[in-house]
């Protein structure tokens, strides 16, 4: 092309994350460009919260969220908290309600949220160019030159707002990550996270006739506690409480120290008094237990555990194995079902090489990164939208 547009502010991704910058950035007097590669505009937006789009939770704070550097999402979730946001949807008279949790969704369509984005940006005198390839960034005398398959940019700025890897086939890329590491700024390991859990296949031959049966479980993995339901699937295990654990169980492997995951199936009771109350009973423990949880699944466990005998019948000591196994039941995934069925990634761009504050390199002049891309995951929820907005509204300050 030759010519090259000289702005302020290059941002690269057209997500939550770097339209909420750009808007910001723009509608304090900076010219900003907002470049992305796909068709359409902020897909994930679109998709989320079974399109309804879980907006943010009315209920934020660190703790719902995983990171290396577990303190780094606080200032930007301070300073832009999910009342801002709830107020911006307001001026926009979109309407919203709550679901369950604490976790806020459009009454009518997520597009809402996109077009709600759009205006801010427009507010901005945001200039688009979508679709547009990125080819290469350099940096060269103080100035970003970003070149793409629509034209060459040169920035002060430029904004990596570029997402995580989850569902490749509606446009995500390792780009940012190429980024950072062009720079020198590391990057902790992506991995799938908020994801259906796989398992091995004794197990899985014991479950997966059972695909469907959703039950009510207490998790824990890794020092994470969800207490909500999960679904037996044809590959091992999903719902909000799989999905939950699945961040905290990947963490775990990050570490080199995998841990099990383990399953209450009687949360909110006291297993061994439970099984107290029935000790004198004549009922197979299946059949004791499908008054607690779906009937195939209770009769599945109970064979799984070997308990093939009356409660009366039994000893002591196989009561209490009993007890045990029902408050935590100790299942080591195989894996996970990968980024094609990942809400979110956990790990990215390493926040110690990153401003708490402005979200910029510490080491690296003019350079941003926000939203998912960085090494900060939150909770089922809302959560990630949260941080796209706080990080992304961090950024806009300051570019
Ligand atoms: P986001 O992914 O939104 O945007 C990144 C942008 O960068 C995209 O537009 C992409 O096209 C562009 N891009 C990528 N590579 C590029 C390249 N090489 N060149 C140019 N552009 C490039 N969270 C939540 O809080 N509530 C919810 O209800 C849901 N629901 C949900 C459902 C599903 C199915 C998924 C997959 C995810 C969710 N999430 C969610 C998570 C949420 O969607 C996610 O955390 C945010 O969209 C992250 O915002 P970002 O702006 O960082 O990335």
């Amino acid at each position: 092309m030759g010519f090259t547009s000289s702005v302020d502010v290059v941002v690269l991704g057209a997500g939550a994350a770097g339209m909420m910058c750009a808007a910001h950035a723009g509608q304090r007097g900076r010219r900003v460009v907002l470049i992305d590669h796909a068709e359409r505009r902020a897909e994930k937006i679109r998709i989320s919260g079974g399109g309804r789009c879980n907006f943010t939770n009315l209920d934020v704070s660190p703790a719902n969220f995983l990171s290396q550097n577990p303190h780094f999402c606080r200032s930007a979730l301070a300073r832009y908290t999910p009342q801002d946001f709830i107020a911006l949807v307001g001026r926009h008279g979109i309407k919203y309600h709550e679901k369950t949790l604490g976790q806020l969704f459009c009454d009518d369509s997520s597009a809402q949220i996109i077009d709600m984005l759009e205006h801010e940006c427009a507010d901005g005198a945001v200039q688009w160019v979508q679709p547009a390839q990125v080819l290469s960034v350099e940096h060269r005398n103080g100035h970003y030159f970003v070149q793409t398959s629509r034209g060459d940019f040169e920035s002060q700025s430029l904004v990596v707002a570029t997402g995580g890897l989850s569902i490749p086939k509606i446009g995500a890329t390792d780009l940012g990550y190429r980024i950072a590491t062009q720079f020198g700024i590391p990057v902790v390991t992506p991995r799938p996270a908020l994801v259906p859990l796989t398992l091995d296949s004794r197990t899985l031959d014991a479950l997966a006739p059972l695909a469907g049966a959703a039950f009510a479980v207490e998790v824990s993995c890794g020092g994470g506690r969800f207490r909500e339901q999960a679904l037996v699937t044809h590959k091992g295990l999903s719902g909000p409480a799989i999905l939950q654990i699945s961040s905290y169980w990947q963490a775990t492997c990050a570490a080199g120290k995998p841990e099990p995951v383990i399953l209450n199936l009687l949360p909110g009771d006291d297993a061994e008094q439970w099984i107290a109350e029935h000790a004198q009973s004549s009922a197979l423990p299946g059949n004791l237990l499908a008054e607690r949880l779906p009937r195939r699944f209770a009769r599945a466990w109970a064979d799984m555990h070997g308990a093939d005998r009356p409660l009366a019948q039994c000893n002591e000591a196989e009561r209490a194995a009993l007890a045990d196994a029902l408050s935590a039941w100790a299942l080591s995934p195989s894996g996970t079902q990968g980024f094609a069925k990942a809400e979110v990634t956990l790990g990215g761009v390493d926040t110690r090489a990153l401003s708490s504050k402005t979200m910029a390199a510490t080491g690296q002049n003019g350079l941003y990164f926000i939203g998912e891309v960085v090494d900060v995951t939150g909770h089922l929820g809302g959560y990630n939208f949260q941080w796209a907005w706080s990080s992304g509204h961090a950024a806009g300050q300051f570019v």
